[in-house]
C-alpha cells in the first residue's frame, strides 16, 4: 500500500512538472516560458542564439530599410535603367523621390522634376557653379551625353509611374 501511494506522488510530481514545463509561466511569471524557449533556441540552433541582440539590431535595420523603400515608393514601382539604379537610387530612391536615413538627407527628390530642370541641376554640379562634393564626384566621370541620357530617363518617371498604376487598374 505504501509503495502504490510513494508511487502516485512521483507520478504527481512528474506530471505537475511536466505541466508546468509545457504552460511555462504559469506558476514562474512570463519569464519561465521564455527561458525555456530561450533554451530551446540553444539547444537547437547555438549559433543562431548566439547573437541575439545584433540580430534584433539587424531586424530594426532592415525595417528601417523597408520604411525607407516604402516611403521612396514601391520597390521596383518601373523599370528604371541599370545606369539610374547603381549610380544614383541609392541616394534619390529607386523611382526618384529622394532618400531621408534617420535624419540625414540621402538626396532630395529628383521625381516630378522635368528632364531640362534636371539637366541644367547636373550640368551646374558637374561644371562646379553648383558646390556639392558628392555630385560633383559622381559626375566627374560622366559626360554631357550621360547627363542627358539620365536627365531625360528621371523626367519620365513620372509618366511611367502613371502607365504602371494605370496598368494595375
Ligand atoms: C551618394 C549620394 C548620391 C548619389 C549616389 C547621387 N546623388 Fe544626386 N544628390 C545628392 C545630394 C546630397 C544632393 C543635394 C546636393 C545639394 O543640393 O547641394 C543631390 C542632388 C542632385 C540633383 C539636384 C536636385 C535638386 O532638386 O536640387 C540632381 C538632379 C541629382 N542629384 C541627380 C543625380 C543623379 C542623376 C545621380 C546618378 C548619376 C545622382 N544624383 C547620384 C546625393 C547623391
Amino acid at each position: 500500500m505504501k509503495n502504490i501511494i510513494a508511487g502516485f506522488f512521483v507520478l504527481l510530481t512528474v506530471g505537475l512538472m511536466a505541466w508546468v514545463a509545457s504552460n511555462g509561466g504559469a506558476f514562474n511569471g512570463g519569464e519561465a516560458g521564455k527561458i525555456t524557449e530561450d533554451i530551446n533556441i540553444k539547444t537547437t540552433s547555438p549559433t543562431k542564439d548566439n547573437r541575439p541582440k545584433e540580430k534584433s539590431d539587424r531586424e530594426k535595420e532592415s525595417e528601417a530599410l523597408n520604411a525607407l523603400r516604402d516611403k521612396a515608393g514601391n520597390v521596383g514601382a518601373f523599370k528604371v535603367s541599370d545606369e539610374y539604379k547603381s549610380k544614383c537610387s541609392s541616394c534619390h530612391g529607386v523611382d526618384g523621390s529622394g532618400m531621408q536615413y534617420g535624419k540625414k538627407l540621402m538626396g532630395p527628390k529628383l521625381f516630378g522634376q522635368s528632364a531640362t530642370v534636371l539637366y541644367k541641376k547636373l550640368d551646374d554640379f558637374k561644371a562646379g557653379r553648383k558646390e556639392n562634393m558628392i555630385m560633383k564626384g559622381l559626375l566627374i566621370h560622366l559626360s554631357q551625353d550621360d547627363l542627358k541620357r539620365l536627365s531625360e530617363e528621371i523626367g519620365e518617371f513620372p509618366a511611367r509611374k502613371k502607365v504602371l498604376e494605370d496598368s494595375k487598374k
